[in-house]
């Protein structure tokens, strides 16, 4: 009996020979079940469409994974009929019962975990232990949002004034689109779309073109665990033709959202008219880019900044929200540190993420390939190139390793968001102007501070304004609850995922008042 207190999944253990065997398992099975037609999901029905776009393998785009149906206005249409038929009876399942099929969907997730992280290999070209922990942090979203709709489920009195019961709880809001980034995409997209489930939300769920079929995950562990009709759906299109009709459709009343500031602020603005026959305001959650920077005290242990500052800068290709874009060093140790960094970078082997040998693949697509092989040139006018490494694959979506110094604090390097394998080196004549260049961004995300000196981090605690600061520590890998995730400026409205703040947002709140 009794719900045992939220653990995080454990990591991957590559010394057990078992899990280390299971990777390539994993990766032949899914390439054998490619190549197929992937259909929507809605009403608990699948549905295929003329229109299809193909996903495949970044390290060898002639790879193709599937051909993933594409929802038109007709198809989102048909999903927020679904959604909306399913509200009237998934708003009034206790929230025990909506926590159980969460918890059930976990099950599921863990049961598939090697196979869910081979998708993620092949499609996003994420590394094998990324891949997944990714798969491990969406099974936490699960176990820890369903801890939390049953805390929060249980009507609380409020006040003790004599012959009067005042009871405070909370109700869904209604049908929420939830859409997503392809970067952590079974973490973020399970993440958003179990928390509005949980609430009493029923999903249209859009997954990034660039990870559809792993999108398609989200409804095989849906299904899995048994989750009613219309509860879930599974929407890939292209944003271009019904991005804008699901978010100002009537009766959509959440957007939660995660993905590029330029995106989220189009949401915020088409979200915030209201519609013919709208009788309601939607809520919009969007958690959206960083320009990460993390600083190197003079005093700072170097074996273990230069190692952290590359997994930050360089983990996944640098396409992180939580990225380190921007490294910024005190004058005393910046020859020391940059030595140390170029001669580490010059080490790392770069290579598809399906051999565990190579540190850096490619990245996720041909589209972010053009855009960050762009900003490598901004780097070269801007800056002075440190490292290049342009001994990469000639196929595949790669692009150099690159790190640029001598760039200025309000440089396009240093201020633009570049979500790729490029880092920018500062130096500072004091920690307060290594402040003062850390938060002088738009974004407000993650952050780090490599120091010995008790002052200087207490400092850095009040005055390094971001989301997520870790001290001694690099700016990325978050881990539900422990470090409850999200940041504030442009880079999100400061909702924090995987804490106990996120569920209020998909909810409204009611008193009830009886004389007594
Ligand atoms: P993106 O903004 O290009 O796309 C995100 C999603 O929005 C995709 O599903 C896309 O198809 C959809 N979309 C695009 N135009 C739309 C429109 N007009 N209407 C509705 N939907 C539309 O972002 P991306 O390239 O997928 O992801 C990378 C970005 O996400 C980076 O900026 C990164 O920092 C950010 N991100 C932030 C967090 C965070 O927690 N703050 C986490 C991961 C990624
Ligand atoms: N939660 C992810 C990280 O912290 C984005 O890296």
């Amino acid at each position: 009996g009794g719900i045992p207190p939220f653990r995080n999944d454990p990591m991957i253990d590559f010394t057990i020979p078992e899990q280390r065997a299971a990777f390539p398992r994993a990766i032949a099975e899914v390439r054998a079940a490619a190549g197929g037609t992937v259909p929507l999901f809605i009403g608990g029905k699948e549905v295929f469409t003329q229109d299809t776009m193909p996903t495949t393998n970044p390290a060898d785009p002639d790879e193709k994974l599937a051909d993933v149906c594409q929802a038109g206005i007709a198809e989102i249409d048909a999903a927020i009929e679904a959604a909306g038929r399913a509200f009237l009876i998934w708003r009034d399942v206790s929230p025990e019962d909506r926590a159980n099929y969460l918890f059930k969907a976990a099950d599921a997730a863990r049961r598939s975990a090697y196979r869910l992280s081979a998708w993620q290999i092949l499609e996003v070209g994420k590394q094998w232990d990324q891949a997944y922990h990714d798969v491990g942090e969406g099974i936490d979203f699960m176990e820890y949002y369903a801890r939390e709709m049953l805390r929060l489920g249980r009507p609380r009195r409020m006040g003790r004034a004599p012959g009067e019961h005042n009871h405070l709880f909370y109700q869904p809001k209604g049908i929420a689109a939830v859409i997503s980034p392809w970067n952590f995409p079974f973490a973020i997209s399970i993440g958003m779309a179990s928390a509005a489930i949980v609430t009493g939300n029923p999903v249209i769920y859009k997954p990034s073109g660039i990870a559809a079929r792993i999108g398609y995950n989200l409804t095989e562990v849906f299904r899995e665990a048994g989750l009613p009709d219309g509860v879930f759906n599974y929407c890939p299109g292209r944003s271009s033709v019904m991005g804008d009709y699901l978010v100002e459709h009537p009766a959509i009343n959440m957007i939660c959202f995660t993905g590029s500031m330029e995106v989220g602020l189009r949401i915020q603005e088409k979200a915030a008219v209201v519609q013919p026959g709208q009788h309601h305001c939607k809520r919009v959650i969007a958690e959206m880019g960083g320009k990460n920077a993390i600083i190197i005290d003079d005093d700072a242990d170097l074996d273990e900044a230069v190692l952290q500052v590359i997994y930050s800068a360089f983990g996944f290709q640098g396409q992180k929200c939580s990225a380190c874009s921007r490294v910024i060093v005190l004058d005393p140790i910046y020859d020391r540190f940059v030595k140390r960094l170029v001669e580490a970078c010059n080490d790392l082997k770069i290579g598809p993420a399906e051999d565990p040998a190579n540190y850096m693949g490619p990245l996720a697509d041909a589209s972010l390939q053009k855009n960050v092989g762009r900003y490598i040139e901004i780097a070269r006018e801007e800056g002075t190139i440190l490292v290049s490494r342009d001994d990469i694959p000639a196929r595949g979506c790669y692009v150099p390793l690159t790190v640029v110094a001598d760039i200025t604090p309000d440089s396009r390097i240093a201020q633009e968001e570049i979500f790729g394998p490029v880092l920018g080196v500062m130096r500072a004549s004091t920690f307060e102007e290594a402040l003062e260049i850390a938060n002088g961004t738009r974004f407000a995300l993650t952050g780090g501070v490599f120091s010995r000196s008790p002052e200087h981090l207490e400092k850095a605690r009040k005055e390094f304004r971001v989301g997520n600061l870790y001290l001694n520590k690099g700016s990325t890998g978050a881990l539900v609850e422990r470090q409850a995730f999200g940041g504030f400026k442009l880079s999100g409205v400061g909702s924090k995922t995987g804490g106990p703040d996120y569920l209020l947002q998909f909810m409204d709140p009611r008193v009830v008042t009886e004389n007594t």
